[in-house]
């Protein structure tokens, strides 16, 4: 077994290869059983909050192991319908149920050889769960359909996110299966509990990165704003941060952030601040999705305004034209508060989103002087769109 000097060296080379972040003692000790566990050929157990940064271990033990010049296939169980994961996992003969037109490979069998990642775990219904206990301790399984046994050697890494001791007392989950996928275990330490040190790394690796989409000048952070993010529980973790920081940059391209515009971003009910809470839960991923769906559209957006802008240096006189004509001004006419499914009646002033938007527009307002073309053109908008923002929320 290698000497420390070796792992710690190895663990530099493993984060730049594959882009982790992060110096905290915990992401640090889960990257080095990676890598340990790589060559040994057992099935592994990730575990850690959604958002924690699950899906790069399973490649690091598939890269690290000898498997890897076989396939690796990563599978979302939780995003397979119940109906179809048996004839996705193992495959199907023809004519085994209607649609089923054609004999099948599942992935154990394409797999066969590498390494299959099984994300969500315990979202497999129990028939499957039986399914995937047999090929794990026989590497014998039968397609949906079909009565021959057939062979495969496949090494399974799995990630869940929720406490399969739990689901097994629940009776959600087997216990058989718990006991044969938990051999080895990973665990992915959450953001917050990552400390200020790993958060300020990301928060400003990720303001490089978007920046650098954008196109605009990177935000930087006040030692207040990194004390801020440092107290937050951050339930969506990583991905949340990065959300986050996504929605800084566009709104305060080229800013030093300070405490009060990281509030501003967060999730409206604060709750989290400062609060310890240490039980894992779900009901967060709704919030992590929509905000994911915030960030395409506002992405889309950007894209859309620069393509304006663009278009406009290039046929200024017809700039009118291609506004009125275009299908993706129905996108532009409505406020970002619209698109995020507020209604206007219910003051739409009040988003996070919206007030983080005042106040670039106020700030714009105050560099130039109250100038409305420059101020419009700084934003990268047009005269008539500030207009109509200075109205919505009532800046003089
Ligand atoms: N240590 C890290 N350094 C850089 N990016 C990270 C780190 N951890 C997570 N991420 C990023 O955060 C996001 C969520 O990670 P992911 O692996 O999908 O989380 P989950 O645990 O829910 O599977 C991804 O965009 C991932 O690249
Ligand atoms: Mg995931």
């Amino acid at each position: 077994m290698a000497d420390t000097n070796n792992i710690s060296e190895e663990i530099t080379r493993v984060k730049q290869r594959f882009g982790i972040i992060g110096d905290a003692p915990a992401l640090i000790e889960a990257m080095a059983r990676a890598v340990r566990v790589a060559p040994i050929d057992l099935s592994v157990l990730v575990t850690g909050e959604s958002g924690a940064g699950k899906e790069v271990f399973p490649k690091i033990i598939h890269q690290y192991g000898a498997r890897k010049h076989k396939k690796y296939i990563a599978v979302n169980c939780g995003a397979i319908p119940e109906g179809t994961i048996d004839s996705e996992l193992f495959g199907h003969e023809k004519g085994s149920f209607t649609g089923a037109i054609a004999t099948r490979k599942g992935y154990f069998e394409e797999a066969d050889g590498g390494t299959l990642f099984l994300d969500e775990v315990a979202e497999l219904p129990l028939t499957t769960q039986a399914r995937l206990l047999r090929v794990l301790e026989s590497g014998e399984f039968i397609k949906v359909g079909s009565s021959t046994v057939q062979k495969t050697d496949v090494r399974i890494v799995a990630a869940t996110n929720v406490n399969l001791l739990e689901a097994v007392r629940k009776g959600k989950f087997r216990e058989d299966l718990y006991y044969r996928l938990s051999t080895v275990t990973i665990e992915v330490p959450n953001l917050h509990d990552r400390g200020e040190g790993d958060i300020h790394l990301l928060a400003r690796k990720f303001a490089s990165d978007f920046s650098r989409k954008y196109m605009t000048e990177p935000i930087t952070f006040s030692a207040d704003a990194v004390r801020t993010m440092a107290l937050y529980r951050w339930p969506g973790n990583v991905r949340q941060l990065k959300n986050v920081v996504e929605q800084l940059a566009l709104f305060h391209a080229g800013e030093e952030i300070d405490r009060p515009m990281i509030i501003e971003s967060l999730p409206i009910d604060h709750s989290g601040l400062s609060t310890p809470v240490h039980t894992r839960h779900n009901a967060h991923d709704y919030e992590s999705e929509r905000q994911m769906l915030w960030q395409m559209v506002l992405s889309l957006k950007a894209d859309i305004r620069e393509l304006q802008t663009q278009l406009g240096e290039r046929n200024n006189h017809r700039e009118s034209n291609w506004e009125e004509v275009s299908p993706v001004t129905t996108l532009m006419k409505y406020s970002d508060a619209d698109l995020l499914g507020v209604k206007s009646d219910s003051n739409p002033n009040s988003t996070p989103l919206a007030k983080a938007e005042k106040q670039a527009i106020e700030a714009a307002l105050a560099r130039n002087n109250g100038n409305k073309r420059k101020t419009a053109e700084e934003l990268n908008i047009s005269v008539r769109t500030l207009y109509r923002k200075l109205q919505e929320y009532d800046i003089q």
